[in-house]
């Protein structure tokens, strides 16, 4: 066995990059080989310095890959994110501590960029709270069973005086991003999205080599001709014994800017003949959906997890780009093990504003840096982390404090998968 220290860990070359996605591949688990066509396709993502590997000689075992984001702060404000994807160490090369080698080479670099925080979807959860990130918001899948929801089958058409159109994937590529943007501006958790990203799903690019089989594209526009909802589905082919369709319609992705799109939206994949069963998608937990139906009930929970987590790099920046509610002032011990932000702070937070200065004060709350992630977008509840011991109350109420300056009446969501 190479003595870790002996494996170097560093940003790659561009001629490494081919090695660099056989490691990758390993890592997920997929085949090693790598077409030239899905070759071309990652080297969109390749930004020098941003790319790291670890080598046993000249062997890539491991690799790492963090890109420009921006994420939506409660409020609206764009933060700048240090997004982190593709990390694998291959099964030879594991608890070595590779990953967090490239971890710490990352986030120090993050830091020195000015990135406010560090964002990713972690496989398994006990992977990155040892890193000082922290869930901070949560996906929710529904399945519905649509017979069972109560629609009139009789519906042709928005009842609003909206109106639905199928389209194909260059209008998606056209007027996708206007509209992703909309959604992104209004949605604490949601990210941007590179032009590559509206390009793999419409089957310009593909970055796994899979055969592209094109899904059903909707189009919403309000009465007024505004596009306000956009939904990509796939549907499968599946009939029972007695000859009767029982064909579930798959969401790959819906945004709706205006409630009356959601409504729209999903009113029409509840109402396509033959389909029986619509699955969700990747939503947040206090979606809308059940309540669009008659029966909210027939919109069951199939999964429920943690989902975007983040690694908070900048306490001040991060609690003051965000908004608040209410008015209050509370003082956070915030421990962070690697020593890229923390410290105590004064957070004073009203609705015209907040600031967030060192201070010599007695803590009223002390928490980990990765906590205070998980609070920080408003998904999480101080008073319930303080009752788990992840959180210690110095003064009491001071949970209660944080909560009712914190907390968010709806949910962060992120939509993505990075
Ligand atoms: C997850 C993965 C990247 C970890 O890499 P690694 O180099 O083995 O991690 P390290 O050796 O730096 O581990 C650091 C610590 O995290 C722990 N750890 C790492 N992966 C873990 C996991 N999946 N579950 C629980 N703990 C884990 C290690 O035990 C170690 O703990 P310690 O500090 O108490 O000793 C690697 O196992 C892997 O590639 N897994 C498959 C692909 C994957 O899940 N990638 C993540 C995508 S988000």
């Amino acid at each position: 066995m190479t003595r870790p220290a002996d494996i170097d860990v560093r940003p790659i070359t561009e001629a490494e990059f081919p090695d660099w996605n056989r490691a990758l591949n390993t890592g997920f688990l997929q085949a090693p080989a790598i077409g030239d066509e899905q070759l071309r396709a990652r080297r969109n993502q390749f930004v020098p310095g941003r790319l790291l590997g670890a080598f046993d000689g000249d062997r890539c075992v491991a690799t790492f890959r963090s890109f420009a984001q921006e994420l939506t702060a409660v409020g609206g404000a764009a933060v700048p994110a240090d997004a982190v994807s593709n990390v694998t160490v291959s099964p030879t090369h594991r608890r070595r501590g590779l990953l967090t080698r490239m971890m710490a080479q990352d986030l120090a670099a993050a830091k020195e960029r000015g990135d406010v925080v560090a964002t990713l979807i972690a496989a398994e959860y006990p992977i990155y709270g040892r890193y000082g990130f922290g869930p901070a918001t949560t996906m929710t899948e529904w399945t519905v069973d649509v017979p069972r929801a109560g629609l009139d089958p009789r519906w042709a058409a928005p009842e609003d005086g909206g109106r639905i159109d199928l389209v194909d994937g260059e209008d998606v590529r056209k007027l996708g991003p206007e509209l992703h943007g909309r959604l992104r501006r209004a949605q604490p958790g949601a990210v941007s999205r590179a032009e590559l990203w509206w390009q793999t799903r419409t089957g310009v690019l593909s970055m796994d080599g899979s055969a592209w089989r094109e899904p059903f594209y909707a189009v919403y526009r309000s009465s007024a001709g505004e596009v306000e909802g956009m939904v990509s589905y796939r549907a499968d082919d599946h009939w029972g014994d007695a000859k009767q369709p029982l064909n579930t319609a798959t969401v790959d992705w819906l945004i709706g800017v205006t409630p009356a799109a959601e409504r729209a939206l999903w009113r029409y994949l509840c109402s396509i003949d033959w389909i029986t069963t619509v699955r969700s998608g990747w939503r947040a937990p206090d979606d809308l959906l059940p309540h669009f139906l008659p029966d909210p009930r027939a919109a069951r929970i199939t999964t429920q997890a943690d989902w975007l987590w983040v690694r908070i790099l900048d306490v001040v920046r991060a609690l003051e780009a965000r908004t608040y509610d209410g008015s209050g002032a509370l003082v956070l011990e915030v421990a962070d093990r690697d020593r890229l932000t923390g410290g105590r702070w004064l957070l004073e937070a009203s609705e015209a504003g907040a600031s967030c200065t060192p201070t010599t004060r007695s803590a009223d709350l002390v928490l980990g840096v990765g906590e205070l992630a998980a609070l920080w977008l408003g998904d999480e509840s101080a008073v319930r982390l303080a009752a788990l011991g992840r959180v210690r109350e110095e003064r009491a109420g001071a949970a209660r404090v944080a909560d009712a300056l914190l907390r968010t009446s709806r949910r962060p969501w992120c939509p993505d998968m990075f």
